[in-house]
């Protein structure tokens, strides 16, 4: 997510140490690791590659078992495709050899209660409830019967562009928004299922009318589940007893579970409500609006045909005598990461509370090992917010991972655990504090002194966080696991408000931090400490050794990595969200679109000191696969089971996808109406992609 949706207000007022100070101490003791991370890999075992069971028809399919199975590989791993030059049209770009098509853009009929997509705009609430929704982000292909050639695409629909929505723009009728349109906005938001079928000539299809597709918006009707839900903090109208809520909002990154259910990241909803009364402090330190909401839906309330407080419900002023008679626990029902279970057309999304509220954007797990918890980690992409770690009182059975009630084993895993926030330590060691009753702050007090109760603490995660004295971070944004060694990546995207006042520290060591880095970790559920390690640093070429610390090149120069992918077979595919937030505004931004690279990555530990990890010597491993069009960031990957295809996303393009092609590559040849949209990659020979 860039443009305009971006929380750049620093709402951390905790004085913890800022991580970059740790960083910068820690960097003066590094060693740097000689010679190609490739070859360093090229003696580890890849992963077991999914399989899924299920038939595509009326039986429940059983789930790939998550759990790796190493195996030699055969040949050492290797990228078999030179690096891309930058790039700055209209267009994607993919290397010799590979084919790049349009998949799915914003209002493609899922069935047909949908009117074909209209390039005027012209399009109803009621046909984006039937088809994809706008700006496309993270995602998981889901196989039928372990197929690589027919599978469930779901998709998060982050956010909306009203101008590119609407045929023009958002309107105001005596300064009320029109119900229809808060509705279309509404329902271009969330998350699509799509049934999704090889075609004969290889390409990709949408199985219209299939009953596994779904859309899920910012209306759909959703449990709560975990500490919070059935309190007193997520009471409303709609739901006296706290067990429902309305919509997920702003879905960003995504996750999955060892069980074969998607998890959907809320991540910039705090601005969709307003309270511009007096704030308690659990909407204050998110950031809810105080003036309007962003799309201003709390205006169409009264109009004569809303139900149920569909447009009050997003002004969350206690006007009422107590919480079932306004609105003032909406917002407590956002903020979280919601399971949903695509094989399971009639299943229920499920908010899981116990990991946490905050701006989500993503979630990755462990490596499941039976008999031991599972941890799953996430990101709260904001300036200065902190990264958390989940782990599961119930120990991992890996039968599991075949059961079809798949949303009561999500209950197992993910409603009964104890959520933690990293501090990261100069040395390249880092703690796990945990966010329990217990807990104690740094005043001596317990966060049930400060708090109250468990429900609380998550309901306040930033506060209590802030509260033990967890580590500010440079926008932690995605989260993911290497398939064999366990490891643990987060993108930090960038952070232009680590100023001298701020100071560095060791994992965040820039000022001005316009170009993020990646660091990277290995833990153990059943442990409290880590062992973390710098990974890369974004910069553009031409700049001094201070900033390019990684030594990169015109052909892998990179700024604001965001959206991360590991493919079972070790592959790190890392996105980039750096070309438009404020303009063409550094010096990445002004060579090249926003693009997704691809590396083979060693194992942590295996060079001395926090790193960089790549640097001068091994660079040349990092190579840039993919550059989008003017303007789109890239986000989402998912890839079928045989790395035959692979999906990424195309986010906020300017003027992209040309009418009239599916051909990615095709530059438009006259203005058109912008659509994200996902984006297949296929090699023109059928094999397996980046070798
Ligand atoms: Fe939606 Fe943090 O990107
Ligand atoms: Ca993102
Ligand atoms: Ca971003």
């Amino acid at each position: 997510m860039s443009k305009n949706i971006t929380d750049k207000v620093v709402r951390n007022s905790s004085d913890n140490t800022p991580f970059s100070e740790v960083l910068e101490k820690s960097l003066s003791r590094r060693t740097f690791m000689r010679g190609s991370l490739g070859a360093a890999f090229a003696t580890m075992t890849a992963g077991s590659l999914a399989a899924c069971g299920g038939d595509g028809g009326d039986e429940a399919p059983t789930v790939p078992d998550p759990t790796p199975t190493p195996e030699p590989t055969p040949e050492p791993l290797k990228l078999g495709f030179d690096s891309l030059p930058n790039s700055m049209t209209d267009a994607c770009v993919v290397p010799p050899g590979y084919t790049a098509r349009v998949f799915a853009p914003w209002g493609t009929p899922l069935d047909d209660n949908a009117a074909p997509w209209d390039r005027n705009g012209n399009n109803t609430s009621n046909d984006l409830l039937h088809s994809t929704g706008m700006h496309h982000d993270g995602m998981r292909y889901f196989p039928l019967d372990g197929s690589s050639s027919e599978g469930l695409l779901v998709v998060n629909h982050e956010y909306i562009d009203e101008n590119a929505l609407h045929p023009n723009g958002q309107t105001f009728v005596e300064g009320k928004r029109p119900a229809e349109e808060v509705r279309k906005e509404v329902n271009a938001h969330g998350v699509a299922i799509m049934h999704i079928r090889k075609d004969a000539n290889g390409g990709w299809d949408i199985v219209r009318n299939s009953r596994y597709n779904r859309r899920f918006t910012s209306a759909t009707p959703m449990s709560l589940a975990g500490p919070v839900a059935r309190t007193d903090w997520v009471k409303t109208p709609y739901s006296p007893t706290g067990a429902q809520t309305r919509g997920t909002n702003n879905n960003c990154g995504n996750g999955y579970t060892p069980w074969g259910t998607y998890l959907t990241a809320e991540e910039n909803w705090a601005a969709c409500f307003v309270n511009t009364g007096e704030q308690p402090r659990e909407q204050k330190r998110v950031g809810i609006g105080n003036t309007v909401g962003r799309y201003q839906w709390e205006t169409a309330a009264g109009d004569l045909t809303e139900v149920q407080g569909e447009f009050a419900r997003f002004n969350i002023a206690a006007t009422g005598g107590d919480a079932t008679q306004d609105w003032r626990n909406e917002a407590n029902t956002f903020g979280y990461l919601v399971e949903i279970d695509p094989y399971d057309p009639s299943s229920i999304a499920t908010k899981r509370t116990a990991l946490g509220r905050f701006a989500h954007e993503g979630a990755a797990y462990s490596l499941p090992e039976e008999g031991k918890p599972l941890s799953f980690y996430s990101g709260d992409d904001s300036r200065f917010e902190y990264i958390y770690r989940y782990v599961s009182d119930a120990v991992w059975d890996p039968r599991d991972a075949e059961r079809t009630d798949r949303l009561a084993v999500g209950a197992k895993y993910l409603d009964k655990g104890t959520l933690y926030v990293a501090r990261f330590n100069d040395d390249g060691s880092g703690t796990w504090l945990p966010l329990t009753e217990a807990s104690v702050g740094k005043d001596g007090r317990t966060l049930k002194d400060e708090f109250g109760s468990l429900a609380e603490i998550i309901v306040n995660t930033r506060g209590a966080a802030d509260f033990v004295g967890a580590t500010p971070m440079d926008r932690p944004e995605w989260t993911v696991v290497h398939p064999s060694t366990g490891d643990v990546y987060v993108t930090l995207t960038n952070n232009t408000s680590r100023n001298a006042q701020t100071g560095t520290n060791a994992p965040n060591p820039r000022l001005n931090n316009a170009n993020g880095h990646i660091v990277r970790w290995h833990d153990d559920a059943a442990s409290d400490t880590f062992r973390w390690e710098i990974f890369v640093f974004g910069s553009d070429a031409g700049a001094d050794a201070d900033t390019n610390r990684s030594g990169l090149t015109e052909f892998n120069q990179l700024a604001s990595p965001d959206g991360l992918g590991f493919d079972d077979r070790g592959i790190l595919w890392i996105q980039t969200d750096n070309g438009i937030d404020g303009g063409r505004n550094n010096a990445v931004a002004k060579s090249t679109n926003d693009q997704m690279l691809a590396v083979i990555p060693n194992a942590v530990g295996e060079i001395e000191g926090v790193g960089p990890v790549i640097d001068s010597g091994n660079q040349a491993d990092l190579r840039r696969f993919f550059v989008g069009p003017n303007e789109a960031e890239i986000t989402g990957f998912a890839y079928t089971p045989d790395f035959t295809s692979i999906f990424l996303n195309i986010q906020h393009p300017a003027n992209w996808p040309a009418y009239d092609t599916d051909d990615a590559t095709v530059v438009p040849s006259s203005d058109v109406r912008p659509r994200s949209s996902t984006v297949v990659i296929q090699k023109a020979d059928g094999g397996p992609i980046g070798v």
